[in-house]
C-alpha cells in the first residue's frame, strides 16, 4: 500500500512525491525498504511471488523508478485514479491475486515504516503466513515503547506462546489513554501489517462493508491493463466509499467468524509517521540531535533538523523539529509533530 499522501511529514513531503518515496535514512526509500522487507518473507512449504504495488497513478513512475533500482520486478501495479484510503487498496490487490481461480495469502505491508531487526521481522511475518494458512487473519503486533497517539492500538489475549487472539481495536487513542493501555498491559500498536487468503479479505469485506465491495468489484471488472499498469475504472473507482482496513474490516473482526491472530513484532519497528518518529529512529549525537544537510546546532538538545539546501542554525532550543526545503520551513515542537497535518490542511483549503 503505497498510496498515502504523508501530510504529517511536510515539508518534505509533498503531493507530488509523497512520504513513502522519500530516503530519510540510508540510500533508500521507506516504500523501497518496505518491499525489500516482505520480498524476504519465503516460509519454507510456500512458494512466493512478486509484490503487487497499489499507488496513486500520478506516482506509477516513482514507484516503478524505485523498483528498477532494486532491480525488483513486481507482479502489477495497480494504479488508483483518486485516494480511497486502505481499504479499497487491499482490495483491489486481492482481486488481483484472485484471479484465475487461485487464492494466493497476501502479505500486506504499509509503506512508511522502519525495521531495523530484519531476520526477526522475517521470522514473525512466516509465523503469520503459517497462521493465515489456517484461515485466520494475521495481524503483525508490536510491543509498545511510548504512549505514542499515532499508531493504532489491539487489546489481545494469548492462546500460547506463538500468538494471541485480538479482542478490541482501538485507533489513535490521545494521550491518556494510550499512557493507560502501557500501565495496564496487555495492548500492542497495531503495525499495519497483516497477512490472510485473498479469499478471506473479501469474505469479511462482503460481511462488514459489503458496500465497499460491491464498489471495489465493480472498479475491478472495468479495470484496463497496459503492460504493467493496471487501471480499475476511473468512475467506478471514484464511487468507492473511503475508509481504512481497520475502520472498515479489522477492527469489526473480533468476536466473529473471522478470527483475528496476533503475531508479536519486535524487529525495532516504527511507522515514520511523523517528524517525532524519524526523530526516535534517526542516529543522534550525544545532546540527543539529529541532523541531516548542512546544520549548526548551539546549546541545543533533542532537535531533529534537516536541511535541504540552506544552512540552518538553532541556537538554545530543546525538542525541536526544524525542516528546511526551497519553498518552505517547518518549525514545531516534537511533541506537536502529529499536527503538522493541520497545517497542510489549512494549506490546501487556501488559509
Ligand atoms: N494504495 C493506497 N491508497 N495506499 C494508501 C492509501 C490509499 O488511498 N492511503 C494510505 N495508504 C498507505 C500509506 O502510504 C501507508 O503506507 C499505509 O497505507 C498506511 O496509511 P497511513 O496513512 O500511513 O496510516 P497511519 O499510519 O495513519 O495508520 C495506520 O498505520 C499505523 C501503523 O503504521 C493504522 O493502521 C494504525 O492503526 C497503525 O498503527
Ligand atoms: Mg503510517
Amino acid at each position: 500500500m503505497a498510496g498515502g499522501s504523508g501530510t504529517r511529514l511536510w515539508p518534505l513531503s509533498r503531493a507530488g512525491f509523497p512520504k513513502q518515496f522519500l530516503v530519510l535514512q540510508g540510500d533508500s526509500s521507506l516504500f523501497q525498504d518496505a518491499v525489500q522487507r516482505v520480498a524476504k518473507v519465503r516460509p519454507a512449504g510456500f512458494d512466493t511471488r512478486a509484490p503487487l504495488v497499489v499507488v496513486h497513478e500520478d506516482h506509477r513512475f516513482l514507484a516503478t523508478d524505485q523498483l528498477r533500482e532494486l532491480q525488483l520486478a513486481p507482479q502489477a501495479l495497480i494504479l488508483e485514479p483518486v485516494a480511497r484510503n486502505t481499504a479499497p487498496a487491499v482490495s483491489l490487490a486481492a482481486l488481483a491475486a484472485l484471479e484465475g481461480g487461485a487464492d494466493p495469502i497476501l502479505v500486506v505491508t504499509p509503506a512508511d515504516q522502519t525495521a531495523t531487526a530484519p531476520d526477526a521481522f522475517t521470522a514473525a511475518l512466516g509465523k503469520a503466513v503459517e497462521l493465515a494458512d489456517g484461515g485466520l487473519i494475521a495481524l503483525m503486533g508490536v510491543p509498545p515503547t511510548r504512549p505514542e497517539t499515532g499508531y493504532g492500538y489491539v487489546r489481545s489475549h494469548t492462546v500460547g506462546d506463538a500468538h494471541a487472539v485480538v479482542q478490541q481495536f482501538v485507533e489513535k487513542p490521545d494521550l491518556a489513554t494510550a499512557e493507560r493501555y502501557l500501565a495496564e498491559g496487555g495492548y500492542h500498536w497495531n503495525s499495519g501489517l497483516f497477512v490472510m487468503r485473498a479469499s478471506v479479505w473479501m469474505a469479511a469485506l462482503e460481511r462488514f462493508r459489503p458496500d465497499i465491495a460491491t464498489a471495489c468489484r465493480a472498479a475491478w471488472a472495468a479495470r484496463k491493463t497496459d503492460a504493467n499498469f493496471i487501471r480499475p475504472g476511473k468512475a467506478e473507482f471514484a464511487a468507492v466509499p473511503a475508509e481504512s482496513v481497520d475502520y472498515a474490516v479489522l477492527e469489526r473482526c473480533p468476536g466473529t467468524e473471522f478470527g483475528i491472530g496476533m503475531v508479536p513484532l519486535a524487529a525495532g519497528w516504527n511507522d515514520l509517521g511523523a517528524w517525532d518518529s524519524v526523530w526516535q529512529v534517526a542516529d543522534k549525537d550525544a545532546g540527543g540531535n539529529a541532523t541531516r544537510g548542512d546544520v549548526l546546532l548551539q546549546d541545543a538538545a533533542n532537535c531533529l533538523v534537516h536541511a535541504s539546501g540552506r544552512l540552518v542554525s538553532v541556537v538554545g532550543l530543546n525538542d525541536v523539529v526544524v525542516v528546511e526545503t526551497p519553498d518552505a520551513v517547518m518549525v514545531s515542537h516534537r511533541d506537536r509533530s502529529q499536527d503538522v497535518k493541520k497545517i497542510v490542511g489549512a494549506l490546501d483549503s487556501g488559509g
